[in-house]
């Protein structure tokens, strides 16, 4: 049948959902499936009504962000009785809400730094007392290290709980965790090649994700083989107790103490030329073409 790609959205994220959109296009078109793009809400355009007006079989969902990557498209394209790949309603909502994900992980014995709320009546000095300098000040639902910064002093927590404000009215605090960060994608139950990422920003911010030349991403990882088997298990475990299904990426850091901490999940994750989850399928020997096309059979019916 006729496959909807689905990208862009209103998100913050919408120019890197094109670029991941127009990536996985092309891919299943060299695959030979019979796949076109739905532009949601492109131009100002009603998304539900897009979906009804275009006529499509099953959806390949590559919206990032809120609006798409969050639940609500997955709804919609529930009622329609469409089928679409990776995670549900309910998954795909948890896997944009970092605080609720992460209080989902804590309750299931997964290990994740330690955070505070950061709300309109939060007293910033006692945070600052609890999780101490330096720490990462997040808006909740955003992909793509939007509205995140690293601070070191109270003014600079100040200052980043304003700027994540302008994103989201929902900001945590997180304890710094020196890293490495690894990254570890997910497909069809199975854990892909582990990517150690190096990047000379104070953390891997927007620029090093998708401009800057200076990010490594290695496959030599540097952990043993039980550090590797645990870090892909962990990932499972995290992706699993979310409740997410087919793909995605879970994102990792290895504190002071050589232990992992779960950062977040991604279900749409990116799938642009620098994303991470092309890089290691490719590893795995997993061309482009193939993959998109594992993608696809996650979407079910
Ligand atoms: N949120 C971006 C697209 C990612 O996780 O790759
Ligand atoms: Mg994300």
């Amino acid at each position: 049948g006729r496959v909807a790609v689905i990208m862009g959205g209103t998100s913050a994220e919408r120019e890197i959902s094109l670029r991941s959109g127009t990536a996985v296009l092309k891919g299943l078109q060299v695959a030979g499936v019979d796949a076109f793009a739905i532009d949601l809400g492109g131009d100002g355009a009603n998304p539900v009504a897009q979906l009804l007006e275009s006529t499509f079989d099953r959806a390949f969902l590559i919206l990032h962000g809120r609006g798409g990557e969050d639940g609500t498209i997955q709804g919609v394209l529930e009622m329609m009785g469409k089928p679409y790949t990776g995670s549900g309603v309910a998954a795909s909502a948890l896997g944009m809400d970092k605080l609720r994900c992460k209080q989902l992980w804590q309750g299931a014995g997964l290990p994740t730094p330690a955070f505070a709320v950061l709300d309109a009546e939060v007293d910033l000095p006692a945070v600052a007392a609890q999780l101490g300098y330096p720490m990462m000040v997040k808006p909740v639902h955003e992909g793509s290290s939007i509205g995140m910064s690293k601070v070191r002093n109270l003014d600079e927590l100040e200052a980043a709980f304003a700027a994540a404000r302008e994103y989201d009215s929902c900001v945590i605090a997180e304890q710094w965790v020196n890293g490495p960060e690894f990254t570890v994608a997910l497909l069809n139950g199975r854990a892909l090649p582990v990517i150690r990422l190096e990047t000379p920003h104070d953390f891997y911010d927007f620029d090093a994700k998708y401009s800057a030349g200076d990010t490594h991403y290695h496959f030599d990882t540097r952990l043993t083989p039980a550090q590797t088997e645990m870090l892909q298990g962990l990932a499972l475990k995290a992706f699993s107790v979310a409740g997410c299904r087919g793909w995605g990426r879970v994102d990792v850091m290895m504190d002071a103490a050589g232990h992992f901490q779960l950062l977040e999940v991604n279900t749409a994750p990116g799938m642009t030329d620098h994303s991470l989850v092309p890089m290691a399928a490719r590893e795995a020997d997993i061309s482009f073409e193939r993959l998109v096309v594992d993608i696809l059979r996650t979407a079910e019916g």
